[in-house]
């Protein structure tokens, strides 16, 4: 590492108003170096490479960029000095092609004014794409691509251009294992050939794996940097929470009763073909696969928001005619989708209406809260589930991103539901809060309740689940017990190795 840094940031101070997100920041960042920021849901991450970045203002405090003070007045002119920003919310446009998206705003011109190199763009994103080991078609429109896949194009999008500089806030959020490995391959070469990565990320075992640096932010203050190698998760996890956390998963409490949700033969032709399996009564049952095996999309046939060809689902003893998502909600299904921004939540509504949403009442089969009620729920839940918010009022749209994540969560417990179903639940969830979801998942699966959790953590997956489904490609390839169950296993089922 030479000796002076690339970004400096020193003292930075920042209020939305009045509320202080950063009060004090230091950071600074090398050429060769994978820097992980981390901290708990809402801590300021985000917001400091916001700042960076030029999308926010400082109130207070310098930045230094090879060596001069400075202050990018947009992104665009931070890219233009070799900064790209992968960010946690996705910049793609579902209605432009993948190769109109990674050229967007920097479109190839035969003349200034003139017709696009359409050919050309096709053909380079081909190349970039190909260097992450994806094969892509370049014309496809990228609304078509699951969340997984669109990522891929905002990473090959700030690989494309000269970058000195490459900000990735939680870059594989929803990537699964194979293109993680991918990802990882391109940083580790671009750390070789000098770039700066700033690396934000919940997830131990990949900063541990890939940055050389970890600074923790709590509160808007920065705690501490370390070495990697002279630190352990326990002494990362305290910096950042303030605390002794103790086991990562609870242990698993509910008693598993009798088959409580059943699919049969369900099939939607070319994307899954008959899946059949069951939930027991308390029983979590985990789906493990890779990215595009299917998982979403049979969770969606089961909740009405896809159509499915054939198949039959029981609850509760009662065959259920689901083709549209109310009619699921109504039989007493919940579902906690993968897109919190698509499916999950009203941005614009406060965290009490977004917690309370009054159509999801009127078709589960809860009577409307009262409005005291609604706010006593709100507040329970904002508690519960350690939602970092002003107030209740606050717009949902200006909480962190894993903040949003638990509003997600509370919105659906609110309507009681004897199914839930999960999908990607504690995706950009802090490592506490993570636990707090988990204790909440046995809490109700000791009222009776039962869950099916789709995640492509192993982890998580490994820790919390009672039995393991894994799909590969739109087939059940296996169903494990808990106790038969590792990492290995698993990722033969999902790459297609076991056969049932
Ligand atoms: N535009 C805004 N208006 C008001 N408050 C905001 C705005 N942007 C961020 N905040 C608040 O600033 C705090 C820090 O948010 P930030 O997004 O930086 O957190 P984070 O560390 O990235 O969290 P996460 O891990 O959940 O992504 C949060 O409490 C958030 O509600
Ligand atoms: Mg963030």
């Amino acid at each position: 590492m030479q000796t002076n840094p690339i970004v400096e940031m020193k003292q930075i101070h920042k209020s939305f108003y009045s509320v202080n997100v950063l009060r004090g920041v230091d950071f600074d960042l090398f050429s060769g170096e994978i820097h992980a920021l981390m901290g708990e849901n809402g801590a300021g991450k985000s917001t400091l490479v916001k700042i960076l970045t030029g999308i926010h203002k400082s109130n207070q405090g310098e930045i230094f960029y090879k060596g001069n003070q400075t202050e990018f007045s947009s992104p665009k002119d931070a890219e233009k000095n070799g900064m790209a920003v992968i960010h946690q919310e996705l910049n793609i446009i579902p209605y432009l092609t993948v190769a109109e998206n990674m050229f967007l705003g920097k479109e190839l011109k035969a003349t200034p004014f003139g017709i696009l190199k359409t050919k050309e763009m096709n053909q380079r994103t081909k190349e970039y794409l190909n260097r992450l080991g994806i094969d892509m078609d370049p014309q496809k429109p990228a609304g078509e691509l699951s969340v997984g896949q669109q990522q891929m194009i905002e990473i090959a999008r700030a690989i494309a251009a000269n970058t000195e500089v490459l900000i990735m806030d939680e870059p594989t959020a929803a990537l699964t294992d194979r293109e993680i490995e991918t990802l990882f391959k391109v940083m580790d070469q671009l750390r070789q050939e000098g770039v700066a990565i700033i690396y934000i990320s919940h997830r131990m075992e990949e900063i541990f794996r890939m940055c050389n640096r970890i600074t923790v932010l709590r509160d808007g203050q920065s705690i501490g940097t370390k070495n990697t190698n002279e630190t352990n998760f326990e002494e990362i996890v305290k910096m950042m929470v303030g605390r002794e956390l103790g086991e990562r998963f609870p242990d698993r409490t509910a008693d598993i009763g009798d088959t409580y949700f059943s699919v049969e033969n369900l099939s939607l032709e070319g994307v899954f073909n008959n899946i059949s399996f069951d939930v027991k009564k308390g029983e979590i049952l985990g789906v493990a696969g890779l990215m595009g095996a299917g998982r979403t999309e049979i969770m969606e046939a089961i909740f009405g928001a896809r159509k499915k060809s054939s198949g039959t689902i029981v609850l509760d003893g009662k065959e259920l005619s689901i083709k549209k998502p109310h009619h699921a909600i109504k039989a007493g299904i919940g579902f906690i989708t993968e897109d919190r921004k698509d499916e999950g939540l009203v941005l614009g509504l406060t965290v009490r209406e977004n917690l309370s949403i009054p159509n999801l009442k009127t078709l589960s089969n809860q009577t409307i809260m009262s409005d005291n009620k609604e706010k006593q729920f709100s507040k329970d839940m904002i508690e519960k589930l350690r939602i970092k918010t002003s107030s209740s009022e606050q717009e949902v749209k200006s909480l962190s991103g894993g903040n949003q994540q638990k509003v997600v969560f509370g919105k659906w417990l609110g309507i009681n539901p004897k199914l839930l179903i999960l999908d990607e639940p504690t995706r950009g969830v802090d490592v506490g809060a993570k636990k707090e979801i988990y204790s909440i998942m046995n809490e109700e699966t000791k009222k009776g309740k039962s869950i099916i959790m789709v995640s492509s953590e192993l982890p998580e997956i490994l820790g919390m689940s009672d039995r393991i489904m894994v799909i590969h490609e739109g087939k059940v390839t296996a169903i494990l017990d808990k106790a038969d169950a590792n990492q290995e296993k698993i990722m033969e089922a999902a790459t297609g190795g076991i056969n049932r």
